[in-house]
């Protein structure tokens, strides 16, 4: 009959032995060491080019121009989308200060409407009169002289 108040101290000894011994074994910070010196160098990655901010109406041209013509011309319009090498003659560098200077306004949008064929340049630069807007080839274009070096 005494013999269940021995049991009953003897469980609540063992399980505050239990407790007590995971309360001590926390050999878990290494691992957490390890994540917090990784996130730095994460947080530096793609920090590099801190992009200005653009009014809306290049917003707009930005998007039209990612989605649209940096297969080929590139991210920064250096001709070096993913698709450029299967072109020749290759996009030239839309960021060219020379090139920027050499074209109003009025021809690069007209190069865009009318693409290459229409223009005397590559056929391989497409007409893009039917799939954009008006206002769009000029947002577009607007943003093709935020390239400018
Ligand atoms: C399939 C590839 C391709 C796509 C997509 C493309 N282009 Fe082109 N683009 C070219 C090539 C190639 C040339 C160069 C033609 C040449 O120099 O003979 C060119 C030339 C141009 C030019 C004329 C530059 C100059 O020398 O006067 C402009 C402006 C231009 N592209 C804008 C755009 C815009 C804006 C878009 C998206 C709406 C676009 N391109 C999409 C291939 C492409």
């Amino acid at each position: 009959m005494s013999l269940k108040p021995a049991v009953i101290l003897l469980l609540l000894l063992t399980g505050g032995a239990c407790a007590r011994r995971k309360a001590a074994a926390p050999p878990a910070p290494q691992p957490a060491a390890a994540e917090t010196a990784a996130q730095p160098a994460a947080a530096e990655a793609p920090s590099a080019p801190p992009e200005p901010p653009l009014p809306y109406e290049l917003r707009l041209g930005r998007a039209v121009y990612r989605h649209y013509c940096a297969t080929c011309h590139g991210e920064t319009g250096a001709g070096d989308g993913f698709n450029a090498f299967n072109l020749d003659p290759r996009p030239k560098d839309l960021s060219d200060p020379a090139l920027q200077k050499a074209k109003s306004d009025a021809d690069l949008i007209d190069a865009v409407r009318r693409g290459g064929a229409g223009v005397g340049l590559s056929p391989l630069m497409p007409p893009w009169a039917r799939t954009l807007t008006a206002v769009q080839i000029e947002q577009v274009v607007g943003y093709i002289r935020t390239f400018r070096k």
